[in-house]
């Protein structure tokens, strides 16, 4: 298999993978973020690229850019909207590892806002931002074009991390997510991740705590048989 370096089973493939979180600007000096490192993303483009595909990253990482990967960087959710879809028109598949804001302010302020005196403070008013996993999957540029995504969730009253997976799934529209539980020492700074592989089909692949890497590699077996 890939992780290896002896199975070139994306080979002539062309894959698209997200990364990293998203920033909104309030003015030019702020911005509303997240904590996504964009680890996951980057390993699956440099595991992709072992597998023999050309591949694009679509990026809102810091992260030093991957030889041998196409880095299309971006900064907000909408930026990466337009080079997600846009890469996706000859792409054979498409993995959103990327934390993209739910919301942005509902307008930029052009300049520094500034302090006008010593208690007041301004509101800042939100408005959604696009989902680009829900429209790339219930509107794909090829029908043969294989969705994946990925999903953080914890157990809640109204359902398991597994129950809220299957639910986003489906909303979503795509064919696989990735679904970690997330606690105080998992998913986001960590170096480890521990999933389970939820697929359209029904299908439910668990993958046992281990690298970033080794989670890249099972979650491109998956798309490696569902590709036509
Ligand atoms: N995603 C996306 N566009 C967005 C938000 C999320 O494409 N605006 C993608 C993510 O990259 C991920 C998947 O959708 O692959 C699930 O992200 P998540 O934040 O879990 O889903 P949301 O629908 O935003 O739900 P939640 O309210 O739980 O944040
Ligand atoms: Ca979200």
């Amino acid at each position: 298999r890939g992780a290896a370096g002896l199975s070139q089973d994306l080979s002539g493939r062309r894959v698209v993978v997200s990364a990293g979180g998203t920033r909104e600007f309030l003015d030019p000096v702020r911005y509303l973020g997240n904590r996504s490192s964009g680890r996951q993303g980057y390993a699956l483009a440099r595991a992709a690229v072992v597998r023999g595909a050309s591949v694009t990253l679509v990026s809102a990482s810091a992260l030093p850019e991957p030889a041998g990967v196409k880095v299309v960087p971006v900064v907000s959710t909408r930026d990466m909207r337009e080079a997600v879809l846009s890469a996706a028109a000859s792409a054979d598949a498409v993995v959103m590892a990327a934390a993209p804001a739910d919301f942005r302010p509902a307008e930029y302020v052009e300049h520094k806002i500034k302090k006008v005196d010593d208690v007041s403070a301004p509101s800042v008013v939100l408005v959604q931002n696009p989902d680009i996993l829900a429209e790339l999957a219930h509107n794909r540029p090829s029908p043969g074009l294989v969705v994946v995504g990925f999903a953080a969730e914890t157990g809640d009253a109204s359902g398991s991390v597994l129950d809220h997976g299957r639910a986003k799934l489906a909303r979503k529209g795509a064919d696989l997510l990735v679904v970690n539980e997330v606690g105080a020492t998992k998913g986001f700074e960590s170096t480890e991740n521990e999933a389970v592989i939820l697929g359209a089909d029904g299908s439910e692949t668990p993958v046992p705590l281990g690298s970033k890497d080794l989670l890249a590699h099972h979650i491109w077996d998956l798309v490696a048989t569902r590709l036509s």
